[in-house]
């Protein structure tokens, strides 16, 4: 008996040695990712950065950016390294349509699932962001927060110096509009061609509500019935009080609009609570102020950044460390407060957040959530790269009916609609 105590009392000592051995196997060599946190929409990633170095201080991070809002330009890069078998080692992906519809559906992404497990992540996030991410095969990304697509920004001094209150409806804000245009302030301020799907998701929701808005996307309500072709006269009209150089713009220049007092309000995802905050150095609640977008008040159109890992790397280890860290507690909690957006955990500790990501915490948990089409929940790449030419084409030519009969057109041929 003795022996057997003593030798047991010898492994347990072993393990105990043992583990931390293992544990601390040093991760070396390079680590790409890859992304469009550049510059202002840099210092959240820059954070996950300073924590992987500080785990694992032996790997040199290559932070590869390509600049532009929602993607425009990284995606097409992306598309042709992926397409060229040059991946990075991983890459910034949004959850949804863009990653199942797209990437899984290439058979391009590796699962995720053992990983998931290892990490003690499998009831770390919703079941629906999981269900977003999965399919019956696997898991497919890192999800690394929940951004709110339908919200208005204005600055309440400047508002409260216009002599207008924030509308509360497309109609209150038709009816407010021509008078700030009339004292050579822009109502609604917009940028490139990509924040004109952002605003036009907004306007669509707000003219559909929530149930036809996810009709849409399940084949249900088609693109020219009269509700759809409703939500392209609204936004026609919407767009005659927006600035005039708008292609010209970045988001963060249409943010700074407001800031400015050169217009009213921005309709623009909550990023622009991180660039606001974490850029600007504005308080939330004081210095700057936020709403539902017009009309969408109970309402939450969500998002998810993620990160995923593709196949045909030659060693997976430094990209899965990377993935472990987006996936930790500590790593939501380092990058949501400075992104504006909040943590995709469930567990995440609120008193890190300022108090909009509070606000937005609070209303996620009550609202009615949709999915948005912009930032690639909604729907895959080609339908999105498709949407793109038939916005463009509105932008010239305000036809709403043919908007409205382009889009279906899109939807039939992208698999969204019969
Ligand atoms: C979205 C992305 C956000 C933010 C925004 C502006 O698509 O999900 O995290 O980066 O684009 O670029």
């Amino acid at each position: 008996m003795k022996t057997l105590a003593k030798v047991l009392a010898a492994l347990m000592l072993f393990a105990l040695m043992a583990v931390p051995t293992l544990q601390a196997k040093e991760l070396d060599g390079k680590l790409e990712i890859f992304s469009w946190w550049a510059g202002d929409e840099g210092p959240a990633l820059d954070a996950l950065i300073k924590l992987y170095t500080k785990k694992h201080p032996g790997v040199e991070v290559v932070n590869a950016t390509v600049t532009g809002g929602s993607g425009v330009n990284a995606k097409a890069v992306l598309k042709t390294r992926m397409l060229g078998g040059n991946p990075p080692d991983s890459f910034q992906v949004h959850a949804g349509q863009e990653l199942i519809g797209t990437w899984v559906e290439a058979d391009r992404m590796v699962d995720l699932t053992p990983l998931f497990k290892e990490e003690g992540l499998m009831e770390a996030f919703p079941k629906g962001l999981i269900k977003l991410i999965g399919t019956d095969d696997g898991i497919w990304s890192m999800p690394v927060n929940i951004h709110r697509s339908n919200v208005v920004w204005y600055i309440p001094a400047k508002i409260e110096a216009m002599g207008i209150e924030v509308p509360k409806s497309w109609d209150d804000f038709l009816a407010v509009a021509p008078k700030l245009q009339e004292k050579g302030i822009v109502p609604l301020a917009l940028a490139q061609n990509w924040t004109a799907n952002h605003l036009w998701e907004s306007v669509a929701l707000a003219s559909l509500g929530a149930e036809n808005w996810d009709a849409l996307w399940n084949g249900k309500l088609a693109f020219d019935s009269k509700e759809g072709v409703a939500a392209w006269k609204l936004f026609g009209e919407v767009l005659k009080y927006t600035n005039d150089d708008a292609s010209s713009l970045s988001w963060q220049q249409a943010t700074d609009m407001v800031v400015d007092g050169r217009a009213a309000f921005n309709i623009m995802g909550d990023w622009a609570a991180g660039y606001l905050s974490t850029t600007k150095k504005l308080a939330p609640g004081k210095d700057f102020g936020w709403a539902a977008s017009f009309g969408t008040d109970g309402q939450f159109m969500f998002l998810a950044d993620s990160f995923g890992l593709p196949k045909g790397l030659e060693d997976e280890s430094n990209a899965r460390a990377w993935l472990a860290v987006l996936g930790s507690k500590e790593g939501s909690d380092a990058f949501n407060p400075l992104k504006g957006s909040i943590s995709a955990r469930v567990d995440s500790d609120l008193s890190k957040y300022n108090d909009y990501a509070k606000s937005a915490s609070a209303d996620f948990g009550k609202d009615v959530i949709v999915g948005s089409l912009a930032h690639g929940v909604t729907a895959n790449e080609g339908f999105m790269n498709d949407f793109a030419s038939v916005m463009e084409l509105f932008l010239k030519t305000n036809n709403p009916e043919a908007a409205a009969k382009a889009a279906q057109q899109i939807a039939v041929k992208n698999g969204i609609a019969m």
